[in-house]
């Protein structure tokens, strides 16, 4: 992962800068929330996370006025995704505001007090662990669970009853006397033991592994299909509440004991405490016994007891101010660095990986650590035989923090990048030009396809989700078969004959390791489903450099068919220019792209390769869905402007471009109209200005027939 870039002070920001930052964060942040909330795959830690948003407030606060509409500090997450039925939340479930040090505590113990106007009063405050895992709304009509949900954007989550109602810690049935409407909170979580269980279940049978439990818990509740949930050994705890038509108490603890008595699991580490240093000694006992508690817990959790209180104490934007949750710092671990590997990317680029002398870092092993780029291990300048901090945080790969000089060996001495390519032919080795021409970090084999690193790195994209998603094959399997003498694979099409090769008899497959009849046919019935495959996804699939799956889908919708891009591309590649400057007519698509789609097709190898697949589809390839033409916004340039609240930004976005219409982020003369919520500012007053049309939310959802 690219080091981020150094950062402006916030004190030290032009109004201009912040407005740009700004902009970069709420993006970013939207990123990390979709890849987080939807595909269950964080890209960065939690600390990483949790410095961005910090950052954006800061900026927030220091130029209120520049505070944007689409402020990630105005939301919780990321919006449903579209598989399951939307659940709206009869009351928002919000997120918890951190604290990191000892002092963030008294801090918030302190602003506590003063907004209730307390003096010095004593305020009892409960602590319980930060589950990781996934909140979850349980809603109870006449003693019986009527409906689950996912936390969503906060606003609005996924119907997951049927889901939910294979936990077994979650009771079905309430007992008799229980307010009639009753809404539970709590995290769904994965043990370490079962996840363990689970992960190698999912390798045995080639599937998808999960990062981490949080993950595996994510994935397990969020299925279409309740029987594999069923499966998987899913947990509950409860520590919150929603709508409730009476309250069982008048405090945090009562409330949670109350949900006890009902049949709920709570956590046996909840407590009460009167004091600033009780709430510290019980993180600190918390963090002691992290280790050992069987599940993933990132921190401690405190609210103040009194509900009348919590009432007062009320939210600031996403999170209450009667709680906090007092995270743990990254892990850190010293061990000894054994050496240097150079793993090789699909696209040629080199990754150094420190191999280290296996340590456990907050309960985890941990063996491999990233060293992103040569620059890295010189600013480092780490060697082989060094002794090195290493730190892992959430999900992410664990990073090299430092060296410890005093325990370098003599005879250490400087880490040389190597200048040929680990792969058995040796290929030269050159430092990528960044796109002004200077000189990036990254350094790339030229050997391409002949290189059987990069080949084995492109099949694995081939196979890959987002790509051609060949149910059963992944990494272990291209690995397995990249290298197999009787059933080769060296390039995607070989995948489509495989059982051909195989004689269709499954004799050689079946004999293997890992494969019996059943799933060896299993695996060529996928195969043979993705006969038939949409134009975006070959495109993507295609592995062109610089074309990831927005840019394809624009490629795909703007040629059609795969023969028009085809030729397109090919043109291309010989320098025609008419053909260049049609493809730079396309939205979103620049030099950079048509640079490297013209490489990859001037490429005789890749042409054959190409060739090759495509002969294999022989279901076809699907034309791009084109937008529509007959809708009311067809061919408009729309604007979405401040806040939202029946849509996320996302999902007016994807509906007006399904409708036909491009989306803008600026009002310009040649706007066609602005959809405008609460909030809406300085691009309101340009439309009105020019004279653009100006709709609300409900106006936009009328006239698009959502
Ligand atoms: S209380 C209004 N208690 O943390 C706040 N949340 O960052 C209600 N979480 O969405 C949440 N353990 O997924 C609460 N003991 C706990 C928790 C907990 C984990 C999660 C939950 C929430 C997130 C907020």
């Amino acid at each position: 992962m690219p080091r981020p870039a150094p950062q402006i002070p916030v004190d030290d920001l032009t109004p201009a800068q912040a407005e740009a930052e700004l902009a970069r964060l709420a993006a970013e942040i939207a990123t990390h929330d979709a890849a987080y909330y939807r595909e269950d795959a964080p890209l960065v830690s939690d600390a990483d996370y949790d410095a961005l948003r910090r950052r954006n407030l800061a900026i927030e606060i220091r130029f209120p006025e520049l505070k944007r509409p689409d402020s990630p500090s105005e939301r919780v997450g990321a919006g449903p995704s579209e598989k399951f039925a939307k659940v709206r939340h009869a009351v928002p479930m919000l997120s918890l505001d951190n604290a990191f040090a000892d002092q963030d505590v008294v801090d918030f113990a302190d602003r506590v007090r003063r907004f209730l106007r307390l003096g010095e009063a004593e305020v009892a405050f409960t602590a319980e662990p930060k589950i990781d895992g996934l909140s979850c709304n349980l809603r109870y009509e006449g003693g019986r669970l009527v409906s689950a949900a996912t936390r969503g954007d906060g606003l609005e989550g996924e119907n997951v009853t049927l889901n939910v109602k294979t936990i077994p810690d979650v009771p079905g049935v309430l007992p008799r006397g229980v307010p009639e409407i009753v809404e539970v909170r709590g995290e769904v979580y994965m043990g370490h033991a079962e996840f363990a269980k689970l992960n190698e279940r999912q390798r045995e049978a080639g599937d998808k592994v999960f990062a981490n439990p949080r993950n595996a818990a994510a994935g397990s509740l969020r299925q279409l299909d309740w029987r594999i949930t069923a499966a998987r050994p899913l947990r509950f705890f409860a520590y919150a509440w929603g709508e409730m038509s009476a309250m069982p108490a008048e405090t945090q603890m009562g409330m949670v004991q109350a949900f006890a008595d009902w049949g709920f699991v709570i956590n046996p580490l909840l407590v009460l405490a009167r004091s600033t240093e009780e709430l510290l000694a019980h993180y600190r006992r918390i963090e002691a016994s992290r280790a050992s508690l069987g599940y993933d817990i990132d921190g401690v959790v405190y609210k103040v007891d009194r509900l009348d209180w919590q009432q007062r104490l009320g939210f600031v934007s996403r999170s209450p101010r009667w709680a906090v949750a007092h995270k743990f710092p990254a892990e850190k671990a010293t061990t000894i660095l054994r050496d240097i590997e150079i793993q090789v990317g699909r696209t040629g680029a080199l990754t150094p990986v420190a191999k280290l002398e296996p340590v456990t870092v907050g309960g985890v092993v941990v063996s491999n650590a990233t060293l992103h780029n040569p620059d890295e291990i010189a600013r480092l300048d780490v060697r082989k035989g060094d002794t090195v901090v290493v730190q892992r945080a959430g999900d992410v790969i664990p990073q090299i923090l430092g060296v410890v000089e005093g325990l370098r060996p003599a005879e250490a001495v400087p880490y040389v990048f190597p200048s040929v390519c680990p792969c058995p032919l040796h290929t030269p080795v050159v430092r990528e030009e960044t796109a002004t021409g200077a000189e990036g970090a990254v350094r790339r084999c030229t050997g391409e396809f002949a290189c059987p690193f990069q080949r084995q790195e492109h099949l694995r994209h081939f196979v890959s989700r987002r790509a051609f998603d060949i149910e059963g094959i992944g990494e272990k399997q291209i690995e397995f078969f990249f290298s197999d003498p009787d059933l080769p694979v060296k390039e995607p099409a070989d995948l489509f004959t495989l059982a051909e090769r195989d004689a269709g008899n499954l004799r050689k497959l079946k004999d293997k390791e890992g494969f019996g009849a059943t799933s060896a046919a299993k695996l060529f019935a996928a195969i043979d489903e993705r006969r038939t495959i949409s134009l975006e996804r070959l495109v993507y699939a295609l592995g062109i450099r610089n074309v990831g799956e927005t840019t394809a889908r624009s490629l795909a919708r703007a040629y059609g068919s795969w023969e028009a891009f085809h030729a397109a591309a090919v043109a291309v590649a010989a320098g025609d220019g008419q053909a260049r400057e049609e493809m730079d007519a396309i939205d979103q698509i620049g030099e950079t792209v048509i640079d490297s789609i013209g490489r990859y097709f001037a490429e005789e190898h890749n042409l054959r390769i190409v060739e090759r697949l495509v002969e294999q589809l022989t279901g076809g390839i699907r034309d791009a869905e084109q937008p529509k033409s007959d809708t009311a916004v067809a061919g408009k340039t729309i604007v979405f402007t401040g806040t939202l609240e029946k849509l996320t930004r996302e999902e007016a976005k994807a509906q007006a471009e399904r409708l036909g219409a491009k989306v803008s982020g600026s009002v310009s003369a040649k706007t066609d109209l602005v959809v405008a919520g609460p909030g809406a500012g300085s691009k309101l007053a340009k439309a009105r200005e020019l004279g653009v049309a100006v709709i609300d939310e409900d106006q936009w959802i009328a006239l698009t027939g959502r």
